[in-house]
């Protein structure tokens, strides 16, 4: 197979570490209970019409389990999945070379499809509609059409910018799902899950502890626990204690929200630099020294979700909890690593 095309090669350790945490089947897959209960009856509509389930795109921040979900949705249907990515996909070429590859019922995963260059987009229409691709073979004169049929596949799309998907490729997906912060009760038993992974036992109030700061994201609390049982080891504790996990996290910058260094350095800088906006995010970013996508993807969603931040047309603004909030934390500097 194609190194290239196909993402797993580029895989780094947590990734490796993660895919040994991942959830097989939908009953396994905590929490997101009315997405569940969709996917369930598409599913099962799918296997009684023996026919490929329609395409699927999810949506939503990084590390709340769009993978997995994929994953699960190819064993729940008993098919193969074949997995890459929108950026590996450089040439319609590629993506023809990946369809032909199919069997039918097949579930192809293009993680990050927003990414996807635009010709390589345009192939895939008739894909996803028709069940064929029109292909140009050879150069200038020599040039001809050739028609490829394929046979009946679910493409499954991730990404966490929905809105950056064009409008053709986005009405192209029947069932679209849209995956939301986990409530806290869902990420203790995630984190208890991964604790019985690691054989490693924990105390409920840690379990609760680690639970509330994971920003809402199943990938940050098994980093968490990761982090923080390595503490337990060394203070070679029978079970994982609060005093250890308070200690872990305030070595590990997370304050009582779950916020890290960087989502401190963006509202102080909104706050105190801009007069609490509105300001632009690329400016934002300039000033702390971080991508503008990252501070898309991975720190405006939370702080959104959790109401510090608003959208304006105008840019972002801090909402009054916010300066509360990051004013107070300011003045008892948070991060700094004493006692
Ligand atoms: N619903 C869930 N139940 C249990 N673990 C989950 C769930 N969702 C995600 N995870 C865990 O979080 C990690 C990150 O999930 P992943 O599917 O890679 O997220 P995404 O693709 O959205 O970035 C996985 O290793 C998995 O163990
Ligand atoms: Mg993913």
């Amino acid at each position: 197979m194609d190194d290239r095309i196909l993402d797993d090669a580029q895989m780094n350790d947590e990734e490796n570490a993660e895919m040994s945490l991942r959830p097989e089947l939908l009953d396994q897959y905590i929490g997101q209970d009315t997405l569940k209960d969709n996917l369930k009856i598409f599913i099962e509509a799918a296997r009684i019409r023996e026919e490929a389930l329609d395409h699927v795109i999810l949506h939503g921040p990084p590390g709340l389990g769009k993978t997995t979900l994929s994953n699960i949705i190819a064993s729940e249907l008993g098919v193969n999945i074949r997995t890459t990515s929108g950026p590996a996909i450089e040439r319609a070429g590629d993506l023809a070379a990946i369809l032909s590859s199919l069997d039918a019922g097949d579930v192809l995963f293009i993680d990050e499809i927003h990414r996807l260059p635009r010709a390589v987009e345009e192939v895939l229409y008739s894909a996803m509609e028709d069940f064929f691709l029109d292909v140009v073979i050879g150069k200038g004169e020599e040039a001809r059409n050739i028609r490829i049929d394929l046979p009946p596949f679910t493409l499954v799309g991730a990404t966490t910018r929905f809105g950056s998907l064009s409008a053709p490729l986005r009405d192209r997906f029947g069932v679209q799902l849209r995956l939301e912060y986990y409530d806290v009760d869902s990420l203790i038993t995630i984190v208890n899950r991964t604790a019985e992974i690691f054989e490693v036992a924990i105390d409920p109030d840690s379990a609760l502890e680690l639970a509330k700061r994971s920003r809402g994201t199943p990938r940050i609390a098994n980093r968490l626990l990761r982090r923080v049982r390595d503490f337990s080891i060394v203070k070679q504790e029978a079970s994982i204690t609060l005093g250890t996990t308070h200690h872990a996290l305030k070595v590990l910058e997370v304050d009582g929200l779950g916020l890290d260094p960087v989502d401190h350095r963006i509202m102080t800088t909104i706050i105190e630099t801009y007069g609490g906006g509105p300001v632009g995010l690329e400016t934002v970013a300039v000033s702390i020294g971080e991508e503008v996508v990252t501070l898309l993807d991975v720190y405006e969603p939370y702080l959104i979700q959790q109401g510090f931040l608003e959208r304006t047309p105008r840019g972002r603004k801090a909402t009054a909890k916010s300066l509360d909030y990051f004013k107070s934390h300011r003045e008892i500097d948070i991060f700094r690593n004493e006692e």
